[in-house]
């Protein structure tokens, strides 16, 4: 017998939930899910996170029985690509059972599954993360020196990363490098990163610093290395070449013409991504933001916990997505900042 749908079930003008995709209200299909499996990390990277932060008791997380309810709703919903992110990612315990449920949907519905991590313990989970299905990960590292890793993540050491990295390289994963552009931090280290990169074989993306989290205006604006200007100095000295290739993510590539290495940029304050948006990410307690720079969010752990039914949990995405916004207002453009999000980049994972 056919089950009469939630009103919020026929949005997108389809009446079949299982079958019509996510589009929002600008016309974006949504098909990238980040989802944060836990808020904390063994790091507090000054960007992302307070010193000192209050971390969720563990009744308000989403178990990982709920997580992968709730996953695979957004792939039946059409998501192929599945991010997991954190605060640290690989901290959450058990995450391995985690990410070996996930994989069942590689093949059939998912096209990529895959994760954000600092690196710490890579070294524990990369051949794990192999047999899981995992191909490509990004690790978040923006610097080669000692002393400034530990500045900028105050608990992170970078041999721990290093070796991390290593290891995923062993074990036959992708690696890409992210780096946040950070000046005075990171500035004087441009081409050690390219040559470090091409060395070891990694793709790098520099990403603009968002106003994210409880820093002070003046320190973002004040770190602030717009790609414009870290692109124009790559080009003194290698041919860039602009690849038209696409990951799913926002992320525009060049080749370096005299090393064959492919570096990505990512920058939403001096060239908008956001017409091309495919994502929404999900926190470890079931909220789901429609937009990284923007509020909006919605609640799915009260319909996921309500009914072991998932048509309530459907409506409720499908409903969230109607309501995603156009896009972020970031903006350090009139040496101010604009559009800060007083919520940690940790809070959704970036
Ligand atoms: P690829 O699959 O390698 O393309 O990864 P990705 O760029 O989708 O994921 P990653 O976790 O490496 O993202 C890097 C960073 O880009 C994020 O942590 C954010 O800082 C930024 N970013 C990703 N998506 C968005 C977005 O939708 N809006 C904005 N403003 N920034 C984003
Ligand atoms: N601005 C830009 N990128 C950030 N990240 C964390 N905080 C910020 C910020 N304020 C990056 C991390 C990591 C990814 C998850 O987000 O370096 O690569
Ligand atoms: Fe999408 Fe919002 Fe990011 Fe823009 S800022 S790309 S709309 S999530």
């Amino acid at each position: 017998m056919l089950v009469p749908l939630p009103a919020e079930a026929y949005i997108n003008g389809m009446n079949d939930a299982a079958a019509a995709p996510l589009i929002d209200p600008f016309a974006r299909p949504i098909t990238y899910l980040r989802v944060s499996v836990t808020d904390r990390c063994d790091f507090r990277c000054v960007y992302c996170m307070a010193e000192h932060m209050q971390f969720l008791p563990k009744a308000e997380l989403l178990t990982l029985e709920e997580l992968d309810r709730l996953c695979s709703a957004f792939v039946g919903l059409g998501v192929r690509k599945l991010r997991i992110t954190g605060g640290e990612p690989l901290v959450r315990r058990n995450i391995m059972g985690f990410f070996r449920q996930m994989s069942r949907h590689l093949g059939s519905g998912l096209d990529e599954l895959t994760v954000t991590t600092n690196g710490s313990q890579l070294a524990r989970f990369a051949t794990e993360l192999v047999d899981c299905g995992v191909r490509r990960i990004n690790v978040s590292l923006d610097t080669l020196d000692a002393d400034k890793f530990a500045a900028i993540t105050r608990w992170g050491r970078l041999p721990q990363v290093l070796e991390g990295v290593a290891a995923a390289q062993r074990a036959g994963l992708r690696v890409k490098i992210n780096a946040v552009a950070l000046k005075g931090v990171n500035d004087s280290e441009l081409f050690d990163l390219v040559r470090w990169c091409g060395d070891e074989g990694h793709d790098l993306t520099f990403i603009e610093v968002m106003p994210m989290g409880d820093l002070g205006n003046e320190d973002r604006l004040d770190q602030y290395w717009p790609l414009s200007d870290l692109r124009r100095q790559l080009a003194e000295r290698f041919t860039l070449i602009d690849l038209a290739e696409r990951t799913g993510g926002p992320a525009r590539y060049v080749r370096l013409h005299e090393t064959g290495q492919k570096i990505g940029f990512i920058t939403p304050l001096t060239h908008n991504f956001c017409e091309s948006c495919n994502r929404v990410r999900v926190t470890c307690t079931g909220e789901l933001y429609m937009c990284l720079g923007q509020e909006d969010r919605a609640d799915l752990r009260a319909p996921l916990r309500a009914s072991d039914d998932d048509a309530a949990l459907v409506a409720a995405i499908r409903h969230a997505i109607t309501l995603k916004p156009k896009g972020h207002d970031f903006d350090y453009s009139r040496q101010t900042v604009a559009g800060q999000m007083t919520r940690h980049m940790s809070h959704t994972g970036g």
